[in-house]
């Protein structure tokens, strides 16, 4: 699951709902200087706001509807997680034609200060969305355990953690695997728990485990 192709096409990334402040869409257009990143907040006053601080920035009001033309990547973070089941599925409708056929949203939630997400690789497939894999992401500012992914599962994750469930059983076969490995380190433990977990579960994928990445492919 590299994005690197992708990437390298010149195109448009699209950050949706930014919030109080652009930060993440600066954060994103200062990544990928090469490429067309525009931001898209609902609450005029927000974009108001935003583009008087960073008029540099392609901020626009509206959702994924005030767009033309396709993107590369769109990204939807901390949005769907407040949402309906029903809200959530029909925005993820409304990222299929927005995107290049073989462009991927990413689709999740983080904790306050951005230590801990998680987040859904959502590839176009023609007039689909296909669930590529779950990305969870730490880089152990909060210490580690892999409970704590529990409270940024996306929006139709974030009540699938009880027994019996596939994200409840592996945050139990990771917190086992962690239980045998984990050190004084929160990466440490992190790094070596995911390929434990890798080793166990075909499922999972540790390839990116260095940059403190593990995808689960459920
Ligand atoms: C919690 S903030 C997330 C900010 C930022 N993305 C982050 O991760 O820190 C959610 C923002 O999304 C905006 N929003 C919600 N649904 C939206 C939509 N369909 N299109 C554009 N903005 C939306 C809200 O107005 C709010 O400002």
């Amino acid at each position: 699951m590299s994005e690197q192709a992708l990437l390298e096409t010149p195109g448009r990334l699209v950050d949706v709902g930014f919030g109080v402040s652009a930060v993440t869409t600066a954060e994103l257009a200062a990544a990928f200087p090469s490429h067309q990143v525009v931001g898209l907040e609902q609450d005029a006053s927000r974009v108001a706001a935003a583009a008087h601080e960073a008029p540099h920035l392609g901020l626009r009001a509206g959702g994924l509807e005030v767009l033309d033309g396709e993107a590369l990547v769109v990204r939807v973070a901390n949005v769907a997680r407040g949402l309906s089941k029903e809200d959530a599925e029909a925005l993820h409708g409304d990222v299929v034609p927005r995107l290049v056929e073989g462009g991927v949203c990413l689709e999740g939630s983080t904790d306050v200060d951005g230590h801990v997400s998680a987040f859904w690789v959502l590839r176009r497939r023609g007039a689909a969305l296909v669930r590529e894999a779950l990305v969870l992401h730490t880089d152990g500012e909060r210490g580690f355990s892999p409970w704590l992914f529990r409270d940024v599962l996306p929006r139709d994750l974030r009540r699938d953690v009880r027994p019996g469930t596939p994200t409840h059983a592996l945050l139990s076969d990771w917190a086992t695997a962690w239980e045998a490995s984990r050190s004084a380190s929160p990466r440490e433990s992190f790094r070596a728990s995911v390929i434990a977990l890798a080793e166990r579960r075909a499922d999972v994928d540790s390839r990116f485990v260095a940059h403190g990445f593990c995808a689960w492919r459920p």
